[in-house]
């Protein structure tokens, strides 16, 4: 093996920068060449590739949010023919394997290359936190700290209002986020798709509170549920509030990623090179109790689920309730 390929794909998350340099210096330290792809699977495609230099290329990056590779969602990789063009373009440039930073689609495209005989890795690298094989995506950390930081702000200024505040933040299909930044900002409701929740109940609550002497709320809905605005809707129907709506959207996605994102990154991109060293591709890396791990990328995705830690909205319950 001389040569391996880096790829950022999908939904951007913080740490994905810091990924990268650890794959690139790690290859670099055992004598391989790095090759940046620049725009995702699209930029494999159409050839969109560049020689790594240690230096002017991955000096500076490590506390840099976004992706110096840039990414691009690419459904047309799901095609079989676009598949085949992306490994007939890795053999022209001489790429020897192919590590893939991304969430859930970008893993399929890694499976997808997999299955067709080109070895390739998976990092987890997404804000949702929803990919199976791992307690932690790179980018959770931060994004929940992003949302909390907001959070904090909103309740600021409710407890001045006596205002009731419905907050969205993302995670797509998961509450991870919610959970997180829900429990860290005191929420007073944390509504997630993995679990039943009564709108008209957390509406008594919010009225009982204010009999109570507590005038004002805050309602952490994930995207998956529904939008703040239709939260809203029907948390109006049954209570008086003035309510706002709040969508935090993708500033969650951006600046400058925690030192655990960091050291995540560095922990796996590096394990990822690890694991071609020793002739192993087809893989999905991730981070259980601390520790990096892999685990075949086909198995991983055909037949694992991310599980979202439910317990958390319990302990929320307990907390507030
Ligand atoms: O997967 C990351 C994520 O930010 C999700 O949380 C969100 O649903 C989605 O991407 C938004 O995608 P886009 O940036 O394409 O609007």
């Amino acid at each position: 093996m001389k040569r391996i390929g880096i790829l950022t794909s999908g939904g951007d998350s913080q740490g994905m920068n810091a990924a990268v340099r650890a794959i690139a210096r790690s290859a670099m330290h055992a004598g391989l060449e790095a090759y940046g792809i620049n725009l995702g699977y699209k930029g494999l495609v159409e050839g969109n590739v560049f020689k790594m230099d240690s230096l002017a290329d991955l000096d500076g990056i490590i506390n840099r949010g976004g992706t110096i590779l840039r990414s691009a969602r690419f459904p047309e990789f799901a095609e079989e023919e676009t598949q085949l063009k992306a490994i007939e373009m890795l053999k022209k440039l001489g790429i020897d394997a192919l590590v893939v930073i991304g969430g859930d689609g970008s893993y399929h495209g890694a499976m997808k290359l997999t299955k067709h005989g080109f070895n390739s890795i998976g990092v987890p690298g997404t804000i949702d936190n929803d990919i199976p094989g791992t307690d932690f995506t790179i980018g959770f950390d931060t994004a929940v700290n992003v949302a909390t930081d907001a959070l904090d702000r909103i309740n600021d200024t409710a407890r001045s209002h006596q205002r009731i505040f419905v907050v969205e933040v993302m995670g797509r299909g998961a509450g991870d986020i919610a959970l997180w930044s829900g429990i860290a900002a005191d929420a007073d409701a944390i509504v997630i798709p993995e679990r039943e929740y009564d709108i008209k109940a957390i509406a008594n609550k919010l009225t009982e509170n204010r009999k109570n002497g507590k005038d004002n709320g805050l309602i952490v809905v994930a995207e998956g549920v529904m939008s703040a605005e239709e939260f809203k809707a029907e948390l109006d129907k049954y209570g008086d509030f003035d309510s706002r709506a709040v969508t935090l959207a993708h500033v969650q996605r951006g600046g400058v990623p925690t030192a655990k994102d960091r050291v995540i990154a560095s922990q796996l991109g590096d394990y990822a090179v690890q694991l071609l060293l020793e002739g192993k591709g087809g893989m999905a890396v991730g981070i259980r109790d601390g520790k990096p791990e892999a685990h075949d990328i086909i198995d991983t995705l055909e037949n694992h689920k991310h599980k979202t830690d439910v317990s958390l909205a319990d302990l929320n319950d307990r907390l507030r309730f």
